[in-house]
């Protein structure tokens, strides 16, 4: 298991939940004008949390509450860094129409130890579960970052069972460039990067990997400005 450099908690990753306010929607008019106005410090200058500190939906936020309604029953969450996704899962899990015992038995799975609670693997290209176990499988912000993400996806066919869903959130790849020279705080800047790790990608590259993992498209949206994309494929 490879060890993060220390001192990330409050810059990259946060024991902190995201606070509700932040998870709610549709924002209010104050909220969307406040947002817009410090959209340099929440999306370049500001660790999510002191955004968050600030009142300014962090990036987190907006990716969490675009993906928290479309999770259904056993989760398993890779590349979940300090878990935040299926922490926020089993506290909203009822307002989710999820059970509660789904929610307990709900997974985040990383190749770091970012000291949260979860499931550390080897690689998301061989999971150490078995097959048809889970309802929904995520890649939240970090398909880019697995290198063989072609085989992370397969690996995600064979542990969703027939009929569930794999989500995606990324960034294209301009703007992960450009965000990834900037985020002076993000999880990459406490690990070794490999040379083969992508900043950000593109919706073709996106549909092309859950095609060839054998996934069909259901929704491609776009979120935080049209910045960020989420993508939801049925098994
Ligand atoms: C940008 S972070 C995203 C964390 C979290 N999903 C979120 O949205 O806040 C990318 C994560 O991918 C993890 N990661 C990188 N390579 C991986 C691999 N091969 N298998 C599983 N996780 C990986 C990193 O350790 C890191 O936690």
């Amino acid at each position: 298991m490879a060890t993060p450099k220390p001192d990330h908690e409050g810059l990259a990753f946060s024991s902190e939940l995201v606070p509700d306010w932040a998870l709610r929607g549709p924002k209010s008019s104050a909220q969307t004008a406040w947002d817009f106005c410090t959209a340099p410090f929440r999306m370049a200058i500001l660790p999510d949390l002191v955004s968050e500190r600030c009142h300014m939906t962090s990036l987190r936020a907006e990716r969490f509450a675009a993906v928290l309604p479309h999770l259904r029953g056993r989760v398993l969450d890779i590349g979940a860094g300090d878990n935040m996704l299926v922490r926020l899962y089993r506290k909203y899990a009822e307002q989710i129409g999820a059970t509660s015992s789904d929610a307990t038995d709900s997974v985040g799975a990383d190749i770091m130890d970012w000291g949260s609670d979860c499931r550390i693997i080897e690689d998301a290209a061989n999971l150490p579960f078995k097959d048809d176990s889970f309802d929904t499988v995520s890649f939240i912000a970090c398909i880019n970052h697995i290198i063989k993400r072609g085989d992370a996806l397969k690996e995600a066919k064979r542990v969703v069972r027939p009929g569930g869903r794999v989500l995606i959130t990324m960034i294209g790849p301009l703007i992960g460039k450009v965000g990834h020279a900037i985020w002076w705080y993000s999880e990459d800047k406490h690990r070794e990067v490999d040379k083969d790790e992508l900043m950000g990608m593109s919706p073709g590259e996106i549909r092309e990997l859950l095609k060839a993992a054998g996934f069909e498209l259901e929704l491609e949206k776009r979120f935080v400005y049209g910045l960020n994309w989420l993508y939801v494929a049925r098994a």
